[in-house]
């Protein structure tokens, strides 16, 4: 009786599809009919709008097994379940349940699924779990001998435990795609099968900031084949549609870099993000280099090539001329975080190749009593793309003939962002200008009136321009006293030379 009434539904679904198709072309054929054959499961046209056309099927036909929400389709030894499974618990007539061999579960819609409910499917063999909103499962799934083929597609799973299909020794393929596992544990397989296990993941949000989680997926060393590997694109902001594959490899190598140059062993490397170059229509990896508060005394010599950004903060660092060598490692590096070291001259950065093309300059909390205003400034204006420069907690020396140079400079950029808290704080200075805010002194306040300093070379200057003067007065009276004595002067008289 229940299968008369089957086959006559069958038949008005078919007569149904063939009409609807008649009607509109696009519409795929569902195969009904198989769901009397094996064939059903593995037929792609029927799998891929299973709880569609089941879920038509099941609204005509409820409740034939005793088990609310499911149908069972007793050739196949299928069952089609719909809504939420809490059901299985306690249903009593196990043995149906341990005859089933395919199970198929949609519009699962609580936030979790026990896999444990599955332990009475002990013959199963193809598992479909989808179109649900559950995001974890609780339990991994319990010892099912011959449970082959799995299928949890759709779904909105976030999480996935690494330990979930482990105890599956028929199992030949996991698909898991169109979820939202943003990271699953490298995934553990004891399968006795001589085929490879293949395992999709296509269509997730996978975080590739979590590498350590994640990157297994890339992998060489698998036992078994995530057959769209290559086709993963990573969904984090920082990755955002880059192939995951691509930024496992990056990561992998930058790592490698970084532990075989041993000035950077204590230091720590990152991927930042991946460039997409046009014309090589390839993604390159752009890396930063950590080595805040690790003692060192000296750039390092060597960085990974892709590098631009540096942390060195909070060592003992004298010297920028690392920075300025031709060929430098540090010529791409356009971001430098050098705030609190030992730094007093910068000098160098007078006509250095680098300091034209940087971006980011953190010299905060060093030693420096002075820079080259005007190498500073001419480097500043022509400079495309330096953002910030930032100069505060220094020693800086507001001398009448210093400070106002500095002013101007502070006036002029902003990009010198912490130009409001620059103070001048040095011995050299006047104690009534020591510790006052750079930005908030007059020229009044730096020179005092009457006092004049005058540095090395102007008081030479004025030297030499008063034994110019002398030597002038001596030609002209040499010249007089020849004209009205007609005495030549005693040096040309001695010299051989006249
Ligand atoms: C799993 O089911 C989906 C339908 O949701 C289908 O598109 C996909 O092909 C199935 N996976 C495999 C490996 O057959
Ligand atoms: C299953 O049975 C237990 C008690 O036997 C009951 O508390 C629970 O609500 C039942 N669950 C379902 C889904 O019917
Ligand atoms: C369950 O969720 C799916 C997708 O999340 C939705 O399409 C479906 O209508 C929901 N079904 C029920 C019974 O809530
Ligand atoms: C695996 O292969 C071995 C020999 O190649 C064979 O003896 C064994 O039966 C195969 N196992 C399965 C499950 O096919
Ligand atoms: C990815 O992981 C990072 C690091 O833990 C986290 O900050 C970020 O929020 C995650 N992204 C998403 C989309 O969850
Ligand atoms: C993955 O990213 C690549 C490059 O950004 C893009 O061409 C491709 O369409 C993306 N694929 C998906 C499925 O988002
Ligand atoms: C790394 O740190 C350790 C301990 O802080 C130190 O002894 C060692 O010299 C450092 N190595 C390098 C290369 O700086
Ligand atoms: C650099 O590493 C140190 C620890 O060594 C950490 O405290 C700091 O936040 C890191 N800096 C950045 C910008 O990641
Ligand atoms: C500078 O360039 C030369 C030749 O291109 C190269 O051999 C050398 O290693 C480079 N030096 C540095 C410090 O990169």
């Amino acid at each position: 009786m229940e299968k008369i009434i089957i086959h006559i539904i069958l038949l008005i679904t078919l007569l149904l599809t063939c009409i609807l198709n008649v009607s509109n072309g696009n519409i795929k054929t569902f195969y009904d009919t198989d769901l009397e054959t094996s064939n059903f499961f593995h037929d792609q046209r029927n799998v891929n709008q299973l709880c569609d056309k089941l879920g038509e099927f099941y609204e005509e036909k409820n409740e034939i097994l005793n088990l609310p929400r499911c149908i069972r389709f007793k050739n196949t030894m299928m069952l089609y379940c719909q809504g939420e499974m809490e059901n299985f618990r306690n249903y009593t007539n196990k043995p149906k349940l341990e005859r089933i061999e395919t199970l198929i579960v949609c519009y699962h819609n609580s936030s979790t699924f026990d896999a444990n409910l599955l332990k009475y499917f002990i013959k199963l063999k193809n598992l479909f779990i989808g179109y649900s909103s559950f995001n974890q499962f609780i339990n991994k799934l319990p010892r099912l001998e011959s449970l082959s083929f799995i299928n949890i597609t759709r779904n909105e799973l976030m999480t996935l435990k690494g330990d979930f299909f482990s105890d599956l020794p028929s199992v030949n393929t996991i698909d898991l795609r169109y979820n939202q596992l943003q990271l699953v544990e490298k995934i553990q397989i004891n399968s006795n099968t001589n085929s490879t296990v293949q395992i999709y993941l296509y269509g997730n949000l996978w975080n590739c900031s979590q590498a350590k989680i994640i990157k297994w997926i890339a992998g060489s060393d698998l036992k078994y084949d995530v057959v769209d590997k290559k086709k993963l694109n990573c969904s984090d902001h920082k990755f955002r549609a880059r192939p995951l594959y691509t930024v496992m490899n990056f990561k992998n190598s930058l790592t490698k870099l970084c532990k075989d140059l041993k000035d950077l062993r204590n230091c720590t490397c990152h991927i930042s993000f991946l460039r997409y170059e046009e014309d090589t229509r390839s993604f390159k990896p752009v890396a930063s280099v950590n080595c805040s508060g690790k003692g060192f005394y000296n750039f390092p010599e060597m960085l990974p090539p892709y590098t631009n950004t540096f942390f060195i903060d909070h060592n003992k660092i004298r010297s920028l001329d690392a920075l300025c060598f031709k060929n430098s490692t540090y010529n791409n590096v356009h971001d430098i975080y050098l705030e609190y070291n030992e730094i007093r001259d910068v000098s160098v950065l007078d006509n250095c190749q680098w300091f034209e093309n940087f971006r980011v300059l953190n010299l905060k909390g060093n030693l420096i009593e002075r820079i080259p205003v005007f190498a500073f400034s001419n480097s500043l204006e022509l400079s495309n793309h330096a953002t910030k420069l930032l100069l505060s907690e220094n020693n800086w020396i507001c001398s009448c003939r210093y400070a106002p140079r500095l002013l101007k400079l502070c006036q002029k950029y902003d990009l010198i962002a912490d130009k409001r808290k620059i103070r001048c704080r040095n011995e050299k200075n006047d104690p009534d200008i020591n510790g006052r805010l750079l930005m908030e002194l007059t020229k009044n306040d730096v020179c005092k009136v009457n006092q004049i300093i005058l540095n090395k070379f102007e008081i030479m200057s004025i030297i030499f321009t008063i034994l110019i003067i002398l030597l002038l007065l001596n030609l002209l009276y040499d010249w007089y006293r020849y004209k009205s004595s007609g005495k030549l002067p005693w040096i040309v008289l001695n010299t051989p030379l006249f």
